[in-house]
Protein backbone atom coordinates (compact mmCIF):
# COMPACT_ATOMS: atom_id res chain seq x y z
CA UNK A 1 0.00 0.00 0.00
CA UNK A 2 1.61 3.39 -1.05
CA UNK A 3 1.69 5.85 2.12
CA UNK A 4 -0.06 8.62 3.17
CA UNK A 5 0.32 11.92 4.67
CA UNK A 6 0.65 10.29 8.11
CA UNK A 7 3.12 8.97 10.60
CA UNK A 8 3.94 5.86 7.99
CA UNK A 9 5.20 2.46 9.44
CA UNK A 10 8.25 2.22 6.38
CA UNK A 11 9.45 4.46 4.28
CA UNK A 12 7.66 4.96 0.49
CA UNK A 13 8.18 1.80 -2.13
CA UNK A 14 9.60 3.68 -4.85
CA UNK A 15 9.83 1.24 -7.02
CA UNK A 16 8.19 2.93 -11.13
CA UNK A 17 10.56 6.25 -9.70
CA UNK A 18 13.41 3.75 -10.00
CA UNK A 19 12.31 2.11 -13.05
CA UNK A 20 11.57 5.73 -15.10
CA UNK A 21 15.15 6.81 -13.26
CA UNK A 22 16.91 3.53 -14.71
CA UNK A 23 15.54 4.80 -18.14
CA UNK A 24 16.70 8.07 -17.50
CA UNK A 25 20.15 7.45 -16.67
CA UNK A 26 20.55 6.29 -19.99
CA UNK A 27 19.19 8.44 -21.79
CA UNK A 28 18.60 12.39 -20.51
CA UNK A 29 21.76 13.96 -19.09
CA UNK A 30 21.78 15.02 -15.58
CA UNK A 31 18.40 13.13 -15.78
CA UNK A 32 16.74 16.66 -15.09
CA UNK A 33 15.61 19.42 -16.83
CA UNK A 34 15.73 21.60 -13.35
CA UNK A 35 18.83 20.77 -10.93
CA UNK A 36 16.63 21.65 -8.01
CA UNK A 37 14.19 18.70 -8.97
CA UNK A 38 16.63 16.12 -9.76
CA UNK A 39 18.27 13.52 -8.39
CA UNK A 40 21.19 15.30 -6.38
CA UNK A 41 18.87 17.27 -4.54
CA UNK A 42 16.83 13.94 -2.97
CA UNK A 43 18.31 11.28 -0.88
CA UNK A 44 18.77 8.60 -3.24
CA UNK A 45 16.95 5.00 -2.40
CA UNK A 46 14.58 7.11 -0.01
CA UNK A 47 13.01 10.13 -1.75
CA UNK A 48 10.55 9.27 -4.68
CA UNK A 49 11.94 10.63 -8.09
CA UNK A 50 9.00 11.79 -10.17
CA UNK A 51 5.33 12.90 -9.49
CA UNK A 52 2.57 12.56 -10.96
CA UNK A 53 0.13 14.35 -9.92
CA UNK A 54 -1.09 17.53 -7.42
CA UNK A 55 -3.99 19.06 -6.02
CA UNK A 56 -3.79 22.00 -3.71
CA UNK A 57 -0.52 21.62 -1.56
CA UNK A 58 -0.54 17.80 -1.96
CA UNK A 59 1.32 15.61 -4.60
CA UNK A 60 1.22 11.92 -5.23
CA UNK A 61 4.34 10.32 -6.73
CA UNK A 62 4.38 8.05 -9.62
CA UNK A 63 4.27 4.88 -7.13
CA UNK A 64 0.78 6.09 -5.73
CA UNK A 65 2.52 7.78 -1.78
CA UNK A 66 1.31 11.09 -0.98
CA UNK A 67 3.30 14.03 0.05
CA UNK A 68 2.48 17.75 1.36
CA UNK A 69 4.66 19.50 -0.73
CA UNK A 70 6.91 22.42 0.46
CA UNK A 71 8.94 22.65 -3.04
CA UNK A 72 6.04 23.32 -5.11
CA UNK A 73 7.68 23.40 -8.53
CA UNK A 74 10.51 25.18 -7.09
CA UNK A 75 8.21 28.19 -6.81
CA UNK A 76 6.22 28.32 -9.00
CA UNK A 77 3.07 26.85 -7.22
CA UNK A 78 2.03 30.12 -5.69
CA UNK A 79 -1.55 29.14 -5.41
CA UNK A 80 -1.45 25.39 -5.53
CA UNK A 81 -1.43 22.87 -7.76
CA UNK A 82 -4.70 22.66 -10.08
CA UNK A 83 -5.90 25.55 -8.25
CA UNK A 84 -9.50 25.83 -9.96
CA UNK A 85 -9.81 29.51 -10.75
CA UNK A 86 -6.58 29.17 -12.88
CA UNK A 87 -7.00 26.21 -14.43
CA UNK A 88 -10.91 27.41 -15.18
CA UNK A 89 -8.25 30.59 -17.10
CA UNK A 90 -6.68 27.34 -18.80
CA UNK A 91 -9.53 25.70 -19.98
CA UNK A 92 -11.27 28.43 -21.27
CA UNK A 93 -7.82 29.65 -23.24
CA UNK A 94 -7.76 26.12 -24.59
CA UNK A 95 -10.62 25.97 -26.50
CA UNK A 96 -10.16 28.87 -28.01
CA UNK A 97 -6.17 28.49 -28.85
CA UNK A 98 -2.59 28.05 -27.51
CA UNK A 99 0.02 30.09 -29.44
CA UNK A 100 -1.50 32.49 -32.57
CA UNK A 101 -0.40 33.88 -36.28
CA UNK A 102 -0.80 37.35 -34.87
CA UNK A 103 -0.58 39.07 -31.27
CA UNK A 104 -3.03 38.26 -29.00
CA UNK A 105 -4.96 40.42 -26.94
CA UNK A 106 -3.88 38.75 -23.46
CA UNK A 107 -0.29 40.53 -23.99
CA UNK A 108 -2.00 43.72 -23.75
CA UNK A 109 -4.68 43.08 -21.15
CA UNK A 110 -1.42 41.43 -18.64
CA UNK A 111 0.85 44.12 -19.54
CA UNK A 112 -1.84 46.65 -17.60
CA UNK A 113 -2.42 44.50 -14.89
CA UNK A 114 1.66 44.32 -14.41
CA UNK A 115 1.65 47.62 -14.84
CA UNK A 116 -0.60 48.81 -12.20
CA UNK A 117 1.43 46.36 -9.58
CA UNK A 118 4.24 46.24 -10.28
CA UNK A 119 6.20 49.65 -9.33
CA UNK A 120 8.68 49.99 -11.67
CA UNK A 121 6.69 48.49 -14.69
CA UNK A 122 6.22 51.80 -17.42
CA UNK A 123 6.80 49.22 -19.55
CA UNK A 124 6.37 45.15 -20.27
CA UNK A 125 7.88 42.44 -22.35
CA UNK A 126 7.64 39.03 -22.13
CA UNK A 127 9.47 35.50 -22.76
CA UNK A 128 9.01 31.76 -21.11
CA UNK A 129 11.81 31.25 -18.55
CA UNK A 130 13.36 33.59 -16.10
CA UNK A 131 17.31 33.04 -17.77
CA UNK A 132 15.23 34.70 -20.97
CA UNK A 133 14.88 37.81 -18.97
CA UNK A 134 17.27 38.26 -17.01
CA UNK A 135 19.47 38.03 -20.16
CA UNK A 136 17.33 40.16 -22.08
CA UNK A 137 17.50 42.95 -18.89
CA UNK A 138 21.61 42.87 -19.38
CA UNK A 139 21.37 42.95 -22.85
CA UNK A 140 19.54 46.24 -22.94
CA UNK A 141 20.93 47.46 -20.23
CA UNK A 142 24.65 47.21 -22.12
CA UNK A 143 23.23 48.68 -24.75
CA UNK A 144 21.55 51.75 -22.94
CA UNK A 145 24.65 52.29 -21.22
CA UNK A 146 27.15 51.70 -24.16
CA UNK A 147 29.43 49.84 -21.16
CA UNK A 148 30.03 46.06 -20.97
CA UNK A 149 30.55 44.66 -17.82
CA UNK A 150 28.20 43.50 -15.37
CA UNK A 151 28.00 42.96 -11.51
CA UNK A 152 25.81 40.21 -9.98
CA UNK A 153 24.91 38.25 -6.84
CA UNK A 154 22.74 35.90 -6.50
CA UNK A 155 21.38 33.03 -9.22
CA UNK A 156 20.47 34.63 -12.49
CA UNK A 157 20.11 31.12 -14.55
CA UNK A 158 21.93 29.36 -17.04
CA UNK A 159 22.96 31.81 -19.75
CA UNK A 160 26.38 32.66 -20.47
CA UNK A 161 26.98 36.22 -19.08
CA UNK A 162 26.01 34.85 -15.51
CA UNK A 163 27.64 31.18 -15.31
CA UNK A 164 30.40 32.60 -16.32
CA UNK A 165 31.29 33.42 -12.62
CA UNK A 166 30.46 29.87 -11.33
CA UNK A 167 32.46 27.02 -10.96
CA UNK A 168 30.16 25.56 -13.41
CA UNK A 169 31.78 27.56 -16.78
CA UNK A 170 32.72 25.01 -19.66
CA UNK A 171 31.88 25.97 -22.76
CA UNK A 172 31.73 30.16 -22.16
CA UNK A 173 34.61 31.87 -24.01
CA UNK A 174 36.96 33.65 -22.28
CA UNK A 175 35.73 36.92 -23.57
CA UNK A 176 32.54 36.69 -22.15
CA UNK A 177 33.82 35.21 -18.88
CA UNK A 178 35.80 38.47 -18.68
CA UNK A 179 33.22 40.62 -18.32
CA UNK A 180 30.78 39.29 -15.01
CA UNK A 181 31.80 40.00 -12.01
CA UNK A 182 29.96 39.11 -8.31
CA UNK A 183 29.99 41.08 -5.48
CA UNK A 184 29.04 40.48 -1.17
CA UNK A 185 24.89 40.66 -0.45
CA UNK A 186 25.24 43.39 2.16
CA UNK A 187 28.29 45.15 1.62
CA UNK A 188 27.97 48.04 -0.35
CA UNK A 189 31.62 48.64 -0.62
CA UNK A 190 31.96 45.43 -2.24
CA UNK A 191 29.82 46.83 -4.86
CA UNK A 192 32.19 49.79 -5.02
CA UNK A 193 35.08 48.46 -5.25
CA UNK A 194 33.82 46.25 -8.30
CA UNK A 195 32.25 49.25 -10.49
CA UNK A 196 34.20 51.18 -13.08
CA UNK A 197 33.68 53.31 -15.88
CA UNK A 198 32.65 50.50 -18.39
CA UNK A 199 29.98 48.00 -15.41
CA UNK A 200 26.64 48.65 -17.10
CA UNK A 201 24.66 47.29 -14.83
CA UNK A 202 23.93 45.40 -11.11
CA UNK A 203 21.94 42.72 -11.00
CA UNK A 204 20.48 41.19 -7.87
CA UNK A 205 18.19 39.48 -5.95
CA UNK A 206 16.79 42.25 -4.04
CA UNK A 207 16.95 39.33 -1.01
CA UNK A 208 17.30 35.89 -0.82
CA UNK A 209 17.36 34.89 2.80
CA UNK A 210 19.34 37.53 4.26
CA UNK A 211 17.89 40.82 5.00
CA UNK A 212 18.59 43.72 3.55
CA UNK A 213 20.65 45.67 6.53
CA UNK A 214 21.88 49.24 6.87
CA UNK A 215 19.85 50.72 4.49
CA UNK A 216 21.58 48.44 1.58
CA UNK A 217 18.87 48.33 -1.52
CA UNK A 218 18.62 52.56 -1.23
CA UNK A 219 22.31 52.83 -0.95
CA UNK A 220 22.74 50.21 -4.01
CA UNK A 221 20.09 52.54 -5.68
CA UNK A 222 22.37 55.60 -5.13
CA UNK A 223 25.43 54.56 -6.07
CA UNK A 224 24.32 52.64 -9.47
CA UNK A 225 22.70 56.61 -10.50
CA UNK A 226 25.89 58.22 -9.46
CA UNK A 227 28.00 56.18 -11.48
CA UNK A 228 25.65 56.08 -14.84
CA UNK A 229 24.90 52.07 -14.03
CA UNK A 230 21.45 50.47 -14.46
CA UNK A 231 20.03 48.71 -11.67
CA UNK A 232 18.28 45.31 -11.97
CA UNK A 233 16.42 43.57 -9.65
CA UNK A 234 16.09 39.59 -10.06
CA UNK A 235 12.67 39.07 -8.59
CA UNK A 236 11.78 35.45 -9.65
CA UNK A 237 11.80 34.86 -6.14
CA UNK A 238 10.45 38.04 -4.56
CA UNK A 239 7.72 39.14 -7.26
CA UNK A 240 4.25 38.39 -6.51
CA UNK A 241 5.34 36.80 -3.64
CA UNK A 242 6.30 38.89 -0.68
CA UNK A 243 4.03 41.67 -1.99
CA UNK A 244 2.16 41.60 -5.09
CA UNK A 245 4.76 44.44 -6.37
CA UNK A 246 7.71 42.20 -5.32
CA UNK A 247 10.51 43.36 -3.57
CA UNK A 248 10.10 46.68 -5.09
CA UNK A 249 6.43 47.55 -3.35
CA UNK A 250 7.74 45.93 -0.10
CA UNK A 251 11.13 47.79 0.28
CA UNK A 252 9.98 51.27 -1.45
CA UNK A 253 13.18 50.97 -4.05
CA UNK A 254 12.55 50.71 -7.75
CA UNK A 255 14.87 49.38 -9.86
CA UNK A 256 15.56 50.33 -13.85
CA UNK A 257 14.92 47.14 -14.88
CA UNK A 258 13.19 44.19 -13.06
CA UNK A 259 12.65 40.19 -13.72
CA UNK A 260 9.73 38.29 -13.10
CA UNK A 261 8.87 34.51 -13.64
CA UNK A 262 7.93 31.41 -11.00
CA UNK A 263 4.82 32.90 -8.87
CA UNK A 264 3.31 34.98 -11.48
CA UNK A 265 1.39 32.28 -13.38
CA UNK A 266 0.74 29.40 -10.69
CA UNK A 267 2.90 26.65 -12.90
CA UNK A 268 2.96 28.18 -16.50
CA UNK A 269 5.98 28.90 -18.30
CA UNK A 270 6.06 32.72 -18.62
CA UNK A 271 8.69 34.99 -17.63
CA UNK A 272 8.53 38.79 -17.22
CA UNK A 273 10.75 41.76 -17.87
CA UNK A 274 9.49 45.55 -17.01
CA UNK A 275 11.27 48.45 -16.55
CA UNK A 276 11.86 52.57 -17.32
CA UNK A 277 10.46 53.10 -20.58
CA UNK A 278 13.22 55.42 -22.01
CA UNK A 279 15.45 52.29 -21.78
CA UNK A 280 12.30 49.44 -22.44
CA UNK A 281 12.12 51.19 -25.48
CA UNK A 282 15.34 50.34 -26.80
CA UNK A 283 13.77 46.73 -27.42
CA UNK A 284 11.68 48.44 -30.02
CA UNK A 285 14.34 48.31 -32.66
CA UNK A 286 18.05 48.44 -31.13
CA UNK A 287 18.22 45.41 -28.83
CA UNK A 288 16.94 42.21 -30.53
CA UNK A 289 14.34 40.22 -28.05
CA UNK A 290 11.74 37.91 -29.52
CA UNK A 291 10.78 34.37 -29.32
CA UNK A 292 8.08 32.08 -31.33
CA UNK A 293 6.19 31.37 -27.28
CA UNK A 294 6.71 34.85 -26.44
CA UNK A 295 3.18 35.54 -26.38
CA UNK A 296 1.71 32.02 -25.69
CA UNK A 297 -2.05 32.70 -24.24
CA UNK A 298 -2.60 29.67 -22.09
CA UNK A 299 0.85 31.33 -19.98
CA UNK A 300 -1.14 34.51 -19.64
CA UNK A 301 -4.54 33.91 -19.02
CA UNK A 302 -2.82 31.56 -16.36
CA UNK A 303 -0.93 34.86 -15.42
CA UNK A 304 -3.98 37.18 -15.29
CA UNK A 305 -6.55 34.88 -13.61
CA UNK A 306 -3.43 34.23 -11.11
CA UNK A 307 -2.59 38.24 -10.37
CA UNK A 308 -6.45 38.72 -9.92
CA UNK A 309 -6.30 35.78 -7.38
CA UNK A 310 -3.14 37.37 -5.53
CA UNK A 311 -5.21 40.44 -5.16
CA UNK A 312 -8.11 39.09 -4.35
CA UNK A 313 -7.71 36.75 -1.74
CA UNK A 314 -4.18 38.51 -0.23
CA UNK A 315 -2.06 35.67 -0.53
CA UNK A 316 1.41 37.25 0.33
CA UNK A 317 -0.15 37.82 3.41
CA UNK A 318 -1.58 34.41 3.67
CA UNK A 319 2.11 33.16 3.02
CA UNK A 320 3.65 35.34 5.50
CA UNK A 321 0.83 34.11 7.90
CA UNK A 322 1.72 30.62 7.31
CA UNK A 323 5.42 30.37 6.76
CA UNK A 324 5.87 32.53 10.23
CA UNK A 325 4.37 29.74 11.54
CA UNK A 326 6.38 27.14 10.23
CA UNK A 327 9.56 29.48 11.07
CA UNK A 328 8.93 30.50 14.31
CA UNK A 329 7.62 26.97 15.60
CA UNK A 330 10.54 24.60 13.65
CA UNK A 331 12.68 27.17 15.40
CA UNK A 332 11.66 26.98 18.97
CA UNK A 333 10.94 22.81 18.95
CA UNK A 334 15.33 23.13 18.07
CA UNK A 335 15.95 25.32 20.92
CA UNK A 336 13.76 22.89 23.59
CA UNK A 337 16.09 20.03 21.99
CA UNK A 338 19.37 22.45 22.49
CA UNK A 339 20.28 22.32 18.77
CA UNK A 340 22.29 25.51 18.23
CA UNK A 341 23.35 24.00 14.70
CA UNK A 342 20.19 24.22 13.02
CA UNK A 343 17.44 27.17 12.26
CA UNK A 344 14.82 27.82 10.00
CA UNK A 345 15.75 31.69 8.25
CA UNK A 346 14.59 34.26 5.71
CA UNK A 347 11.69 36.04 4.99
CA UNK A 348 8.38 34.33 6.05
CA UNK A 349 6.48 33.62 2.48
CA UNK A 350 9.54 31.39 1.62
CA UNK A 351 12.02 30.11 4.54
CA UNK A 352 15.19 27.76 4.51
CA UNK A 353 16.62 25.92 7.04
CA UNK A 354 20.64 25.45 7.71
CA UNK A 355 22.52 23.21 9.20
CA UNK A 356 25.63 24.35 10.75
CA UNK A 357 28.73 22.05 10.30
CA UNK A 358 31.14 23.23 12.57
CA UNK A 359 28.53 24.33 15.51
CA UNK A 360 27.25 20.33 15.51
CA UNK A 361 30.76 18.87 14.17
CA UNK A 362 28.44 16.72 11.50
CA UNK A 363 28.52 17.27 7.74
CA UNK A 364 25.44 19.72 6.80
CA UNK A 365 24.32 17.52 3.72
CA UNK A 366 24.21 14.80 5.64
CA UNK A 367 22.26 16.38 8.02
CA UNK A 368 20.01 17.83 5.77
CA UNK A 369 19.57 14.73 3.87
CA UNK A 370 18.08 12.79 7.22
CA UNK A 371 15.52 14.97 8.01
CA UNK A 372 14.59 14.86 4.29
CA UNK A 373 14.78 11.10 4.76
CA UNK A 374 12.52 11.11 8.08
CA UNK A 375 10.01 14.07 6.72
CA UNK A 376 9.53 11.79 3.12
CA UNK A 377 8.91 9.09 5.22
CA UNK A 378 5.93 10.83 7.03
CA UNK A 379 4.62 12.02 4.13
CA UNK A 380 6.35 15.42 3.73
CA UNK A 381 8.36 16.13 0.66
CA UNK A 382 10.65 18.54 1.67
CA UNK A 383 13.81 20.08 0.22
CA UNK A 384 15.05 21.92 3.04
CA UNK A 385 12.75 24.92 2.37
CA UNK A 386 9.09 25.99 3.41
CA UNK A 387 7.96 27.24 -0.02
CA UNK A 388 4.92 28.25 1.01
CA UNK A 389 1.04 28.51 -1.09
CA UNK A 390 -2.17 29.37 -0.49
CA UNK A 391 -3.22 25.83 -0.34
CA UNK A 392 -1.29 24.85 2.75
CA UNK A 393 -3.63 24.82 5.16
CA UNK A 394 -3.40 25.17 8.77
CA UNK A 395 -4.26 21.33 8.98
CA UNK A 396 -0.92 21.17 6.70
CA UNK A 397 1.15 23.03 9.01
CA UNK A 398 0.06 21.73 11.81
CA UNK A 399 0.71 18.10 10.55
CA UNK A 400 4.24 19.43 9.40
CA UNK A 401 5.26 20.71 13.29
CA UNK A 402 4.22 17.65 14.83
CA UNK A 403 6.74 15.90 12.08
CA UNK A 404 9.46 18.18 13.02
CA UNK A 405 8.66 17.36 16.95
CA UNK A 406 9.12 13.62 15.85
CA UNK A 407 12.60 14.05 13.32
CA UNK A 408 14.47 17.17 14.96
CA UNK A 409 15.15 14.17 18.08
CA UNK A 410 16.06 11.86 15.48
CA UNK A 411 18.85 14.27 13.91
CA UNK A 412 19.86 15.28 17.08
CA UNK A 413 20.41 11.62 18.56
CA UNK A 414 22.45 11.07 15.25
CA UNK A 415 24.40 13.85 16.01
CA UNK A 416 25.25 13.50 19.85
CA UNK A 417 26.30 9.41 18.76
CA UNK A 418 28.16 11.46 15.38
CA UNK A 419 27.02 9.19 13.68
CA UNK A 420 24.65 10.83 11.51
CA UNK A 421 25.74 9.19 7.68
CA UNK A 422 25.01 5.92 9.93
CA UNK A 423 21.48 6.99 10.37
CA UNK A 424 20.90 7.28 5.95
CA UNK A 425 19.02 4.73 4.31
CA UNK A 426 20.84 6.03 0.69
CA UNK A 427 23.11 8.41 -0.74
CA UNK A 428 23.23 12.08 0.76
CA UNK A 429 21.92 14.87 -0.79
CA UNK A 430 24.80 17.14 -3.67
CA UNK A 431 25.96 20.29 -3.38
CA UNK A 432 24.86 23.05 -6.37
CA UNK A 433 27.02 26.00 -6.64
CA UNK A 434 24.53 27.94 -5.65
CA UNK A 435 24.57 29.66 -2.10
CA UNK A 436 22.42 31.19 -0.02
CA UNK A 437 24.12 34.39 0.26
CA UNK A 438 27.98 36.07 -0.25
CA UNK A 439 28.94 33.42 -3.11
CA UNK A 440 31.60 36.08 -4.11
CA UNK A 441 32.76 33.30 -6.97
CA UNK A 442 34.76 35.71 -9.05
CA UNK A 443 34.96 39.62 -7.83
CA UNK A 444 36.89 41.51 -9.78
CA UNK A 445 40.47 42.05 -9.31
CA UNK A 446 41.52 45.65 -8.33
C1 LIG B 1 16.60 34.36 -8.82
C2 LIG B 1 16.51 33.57 -10.07
N1 LIG B 1 16.83 34.14 -11.23
C3 LIG B 1 16.77 33.48 -12.39
C4 LIG B 1 16.39 32.15 -12.42
C5 LIG B 1 16.35 31.43 -13.71
O1 LIG B 1 15.05 31.13 -14.04
P1 LIG B 1 14.76 29.90 -15.05
O2 LIG B 1 15.24 28.68 -14.37
O3 LIG B 1 13.28 29.95 -15.22
O4 LIG B 1 15.49 30.21 -16.30
C6 LIG B 1 16.06 31.50 -11.24
C7 LIG B 1 15.69 30.08 -11.23
O5 LIG B 1 15.58 29.43 -10.23
C8 LIG B 1 16.13 32.22 -10.02
O6 LIG B 1 15.85 31.65 -8.85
Amino acid sequence: MPNKIEFNKDYPIIKKSDEYYKIALDLIPAQTQTLAKGPGQNIKGVAPKYLQHGKGSHVWDVDGNEYIDYTMGVGPLSLGYAYDKVDEAIKKQLEDGITFSLMHPLEVEVAELIHKVVPNAESVRYSKVGADVTSAAVRVARAFTGRNKVLCCGYHGWHDWYIAVTDRNKGIPQAVQDLSFTFNYNDIQSVIDSMDEDTACVILEPYVFDEPKDNFLQKLREVCTKNGTLLIFDEMWSGFRIAVGGAQEYFGVKADLATFSKAVANGMPISILTGRKDIMSLLDKDVFFFSTFGGEALSLAAAKATIHELIDKKVPQYLAKQGRKLKDEYNSIAQKLGMNYTKCLGFDCRTIMTFDGEKSGSNPLEMKSLVQQEMIKRGILWGGFHNVSFSHSDEDVKYTLKVYEEVLPILKKAVDEKNVKGYLRGEPIETVFRKTSNFNVKPKKK
